[in-house]
């Protein structure tokens, strides 16, 4: 009885172990330009994985290539088990995947309410309005003012609970404290601790490591299209000379 309960639980807990998205051997174009070259990673379900790198290494383009927003690509994206490379980034997004863009994508002419609810709800359990701005109470207080009027935090923060409404549960931030002061950053820090004590999963990129060993599980140093090197927070210490070679800093 008592063995037949332990294999169970162990099952469920190997079975929990598998990782919601799986990246391997993903090249990317856009147009005739060859960006990626061969990047695998994965990202376990509840993690927080950092992608670091340099100027044009390809971050952007390895988050716009799991989501199917690039010309062309190919090798294997698996999300929940299930083999999304030929998968249209409308399906992508309906299977729960978000992803924010670096440029925010925030609607000038639309003011913040209109913002919140332009992205179609994709599945249930999405966060409410209250919720939102329970999290980000400046955005109540700026409810009815337009895009074009707001600080590069509230748009951002704007552009962070805009997809947390539509109910995906796996996130790709890019560079979400890209301008920000620091405050703000300390802000969007402890928002993304929130999400992932939520048991959101989340995919980062970001440029200030400083910022992303506060959040972070592990890291993945992007380099030429190719994962190059990883490693987990509790390892980064012990990888600092490598990572200021690796991004130059
Ligand atoms: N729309 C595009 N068409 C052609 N080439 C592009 C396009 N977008 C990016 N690239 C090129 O792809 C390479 C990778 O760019 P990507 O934006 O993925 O880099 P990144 O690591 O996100 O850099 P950054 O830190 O500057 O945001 C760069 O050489 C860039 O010039
Ligand atoms: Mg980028």
């Amino acid at each position: 009885m008592v063995d037949v309960q332990t294999s169970d639980a162990v099952r469920t807990k190997s079975a929990s172990l598998a990782p919601l998205l799986s990246v391997q051997n993903l090249e990317a174009w856009y147009g005739e330009s060859h960006i990626l070259h061969g990047v695998d990673f994965d990202v376990k379900a509840g993690e927080v994985v950092t992608l670091l790198g340099r100027n044009g290494a390809g971050k952007t383009t390895t988050l716009k290539a799991v989501m199917g927003i690039i010309g062309k690509r190919s090798g294997s994206v698996r999300f929940e088990e299930r083999e999304i490379i030929r998968t249209s980034s409308d399906r992508i997004a309906r299977m729960g995947i978000a992803f924010c863009p670096e440029e925010r994508g925030i609607f000038a002419s639309l003011d913040v309410r209109e913002n919140l609810l332009l992205p179609p709800a994709v599945r249930n359990g999405g966060l409410s309005l209250d919720q939102i701005f329970e999290l980000f109470p400046n955005l109540r207080e700026r409810l009815a003012s337009q895009g074009t009027k707001l600080s590069g935090g509230e748009q951002q923060m704007l552009a962070i609970g805009r997809i947390l409404r539509t109910g995906a549960r796996f996130l790709m931030l890019d560079e979400p404290t890209e301008g920000l002061a620091p405050v703000i950053i300390q802000q969007i820090g402890h928002t993304i601790k929130r999400l992932k004590n939520e048991g959101f999963t989340i995919l980062l990129v970001e440029q200030n490591f400083r910022f992303a060993a506060t959040v972070a599980d592990r890291y993945y140093i992007v380099e030429h299209g190719r994962i190059i090197d990883g490693f987990a927070n509790a390892e980064l210490q012990s990888n600092m000379d490598k990572l200021h070679t690796y991004l130059g800093v």
